[in-house]
């Protein structure tokens, strides 16, 4: 092999942790939450986000409250269609809600997420999806298969 493309395997390398070098990018819509994680961020949803995002995530929320957009079924499906789960995941931790950002635990993000996608009518697996942005940049977000 030439040195330099040796070189550049080494530095692709480097840059990955070991644990995620086999990994492979998956959809959505391959089982990756579980109805119980599901089930939790719904209460989240619901005590939280529903005021503004409407109880479904259609974006129907409280008249009192700003309008904001539906997070759920064909408008998520399009709006996010091509990105992973990592890009929805960090805007969400940062940005919501509008009036205190961050104040959830990381558990608590990912778990909401779940529910978005149960809503959005993708089917559960059988393992959770973790709160980790590494793992969840391989999962992609699309139209149903
Ligand atoms: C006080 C009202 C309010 C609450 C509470 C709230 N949001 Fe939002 N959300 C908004 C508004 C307004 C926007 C649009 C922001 C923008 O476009 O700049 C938004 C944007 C979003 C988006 C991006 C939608 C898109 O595709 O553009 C997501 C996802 C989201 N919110 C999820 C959540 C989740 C999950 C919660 C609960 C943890 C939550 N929001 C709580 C008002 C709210």
């Amino acid at each position: 092999m030439k040195p330099l493309v040796l070189a550049a395997i080494t530095l692709l390398s480097l840059g990955m942790p070991t644990s995620l070098q086999a990994q492979e990018e998956r959809s959505i819509w391959s089982g990756v939450y579980t109805a119980e994680q599901a089930d939790r961020g719904k209460a989240l949803h619901l005590g939280v986000c529903a005021k503004c995002h409407g109880e479904r995530g259609d974006g129907a929320g409280e008249p009192d409250q700003p309008q904001a957009p539906a997070i759920a079924r064909a408008s998520l499906l399009r709006k996010w269609d091509g990105l992973s789960l990592a890009a929805l995941y960090e805007l969400i931790r940062n940005t919501m809600p509008p009036d205190n950002p961050a104040s959830r635990s990381e558990q608590n993000y990912i778990d909401v997420i779940a529910y978005m996608l149960a809503m959005t009518k993708v089917p559960p697996g059988e393992a959770e999806l973790p709160p980790d942005p590494a793992v969840l940049d391989y999962i992609m977000i699309g139209p149903k298969p």
